[in-house]
């Protein structure tokens, strides 16, 4: 087992033990795809949520140049008319190429299926450059050739057993070097039976006639077949195509068809945004990663509107600029909520990888434990006036936009900032787990203050002693202001350890000394240093630590 995978089954045991996240259904077995959130994971979520709402919608940033702009919010239904999804493509084009295994059953994207070869190699390195790792393969032929599920989050590791059953081998061990001029990247070897094989990390795409078997039982693969990822309804009493509706597969569509509603309500004017945060539902092939691709989640959306190129006045933001500032504005709210810069990566798509209306679309992304490469948390997208326009063309309806000052009509072009809440919940609880040996309760969650689901606690050493009569005063004041705890029972170590695993940043304790001298102790987390303080002090203290 790799390291990574062993910190991944860490975070998934403690979410559950502790009430972060659950399986959906689990007694009856669970479905796959489908999460629910504990006390203590709904928290979380909410926090999330309510610090994009009141970052982005209630407190906008300024945008370029000093240009302040409005943000309105909506929540749409879930299901709406069919004819929004024909207008937005998902209808004839939200599909995924899939292939199923004639024997296994398993569904696999085809475009997730990837070759890989293996080289014999005398030695396996200490630390090696790809370009010396190659250098030593370079003319050799592969030892063998095999078709693996390679979707976004799976890890080189994961491909142990295919490589087993391809080669035959009774024993099959992961080696991963430091990639010396590409840190923190690894170069994949692997022992086999014995023997030192090297696997270059650039994977080998697969074509149509190159049909290799099925990853995991060796098995006869269907051709790729398109397979829609939207659920689909009834809506009504008859089970007949005309009644047919679909669950909505992100939020956005909701905004474009309300923009003619919000601009007749609102006043807005150009530049402005319209955000949306809410469930969204796709029907994945593969879901997996833990809640990374969920079949049900919830996204938090904004639709940009401004002015074309074509209408910018000289020293007008323009839309390009506009993109620049969204992808900069979101990368920093990341780091602001604590995720690590070297964990985030900005990945600008290729020219393949853009839709066909879109300029330019930034992934932001991040290193989940549970993967080799950054993964994908928000797409923000050029979208030019690709949405606005298909509506205006489906529906009949005006959807431009007209400028009082200049006298101009014109369709407003989008930058569309689309984040996933439950995927940055994952990444929070990922970035957030900590664990040190020399403390007493070694797993803990390095939650930054503002969204851990838990801000404080308050212990009375003991439940007798008259400590319990100076502790729910201190508590009853907290919970006030902030979620607080209060725990008499078990061990004081066995309350830290239990708050710590919560991510509670600071615990009040109340012992003999507060009796004789009003002071009680403050524990922090992070490093559990302890200092006294005046009891009549502990509010004030915790609104100077948590700065909220
Ligand atoms: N309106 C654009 C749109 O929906 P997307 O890249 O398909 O773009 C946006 O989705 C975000 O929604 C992703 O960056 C991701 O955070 C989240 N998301 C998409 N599919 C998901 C899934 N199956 N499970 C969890 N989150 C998902």
């Amino acid at each position: 087992m790799s390291q990574s995978t062993d910190v991944m089954e860490k975070i998934v045991a403690l979410c559950r033990r502790r009430g972060f996240i659950f399986g959906s259904s689990e007694i009856y077995g669970g479905i796959g795809g489908f999460w629910d959130y504990g006390p203590l994971g709904c928290e979380l979520k909410r926090n999330i949520k309510e610090a994009w709402w009141s970052d982005m919608v209630r407190n906008p940033p300024i945008g370029p140049k000093g240009v302040e702009f409005q943000m309105v919010g909506v929540d749409c239904s879930i299901i709406m008319n069919p004819k929004v999804w024909e207008a937005s493509g998902h209808v004839g084009g939200f599909s995924d190429p899939m292939r199923d295994c004639k024997e296994c059953k398993l569904r696999y994207r085809s475009d997730y299926l990837i070759k890989i070869f293996l080289v014999q190699v005398d030695e396996i390195p200490k630390e090696s450059t790809i370009h010396s790792a190659l250098d030593k393969i370079a003319g050799k032929t592969a030892a063998v050739s095999l078709l693996v599920d390679a979707a976004p989050g799976t890890s080189a590791a994961d491909h142990g057993p295919a490589i087993k059953r391809a080669m035959g081998a009774r024993k099959v061990q992961i080696v991963t070097i430091p990639q010396s001029d590409m840190p923190p990247f690894s170069l994949i070897y692997w022992i086999i039976d014995g023997k030192n094989y090297f696997m270059p990390s650039q994977y080998v795409g697969t074509s149509m006639k190159d049909m290799l078997n099925c990853p995991n039982c060796g098995g006869e693969l269907t051709d790729p077949r398109a397979f829609n990822l939207m659920f689909q309804t009834y809506v009504g009493a008859l089970q007949e195509a005309s009644n047919i509706a679909y669950l909505r597969p992100e939020t956005a569509q909701g905004i474009f068809a309300n923009f003619k509603n919000v601009m007749d309500s609102s006043r807005v004017k150009i530049p402005f945004g319209i955000a949306q945060m809410g469930k969204a539902f796709r029907n994945e092939i593969n879901p997996r990663n833990y809640t990374f691709r969920s079949r049900e989640f919830e996204q938090m959306e904004i639709e940009f509107f401004c002015k074309g190129d074509e209408f910018c006045k000289a020293g007008e933001v323009t839309p390009i600029e506009w993109w620049e500032f969204w992808r900069d504005v979101r990368i920093n709210w990341y780091k602001s909520l604590g995720l690590k810069s070297e964990h985030l990566r900005p990945r600008n798509q290729t020219k393949e990888e853009l839709a066909h209306y879109s300029k330019a679309c930034t992934d932001i992304e991040y290193l989940f434990p549970f993967s080799d490469e950054p993964q994908e948390l928000e797409g923000v997208a050029h979208r030019g006036t690709f949405d606005l326009t298909q509506h205006q063309t489906h529906s009949g309806k005006d959807m431009t936009y007209f400028d009082d000052e200049t006298r101009e009509r014109f369709t407003p072009t989008v930058i569309e900032p689309s984040a996933g809440a439950d995927r940055f919940t994952l990444a929070v609880i990922c970035e957030a787990y900590s664990y040190d040996e020399s403390r007493a309760s070694p797993e803990f969650m390095r939650f930054h203050p503002r969204l851990a689901p838990i801000k404080a606690a308050v212990f009375p050493l003991v439940a007798k002693d008259g400590l319990p009569e100076i502790a729910e005063p201190i508590y009853r004041e907290i919970k006030k202001h902030f979620p607080a705890q209060y725990d008499a029972k078990q061990s004081i170590g066995k309350r830290y350890a239990r708050m710590d695993e919560a991510g509670t940043p600071f615990c009040f304790t109340i012992d003999g000394q507060s009796k004789e001298d009003s002071t009680v102790t403050v524990r922090n987390r992070d490093d559990a240093s302890q200092i006294r303080i005046d009891k009549s002090r502990c509010l004030e203290y915790l609104r100077e630590q948590l700065r909220l």
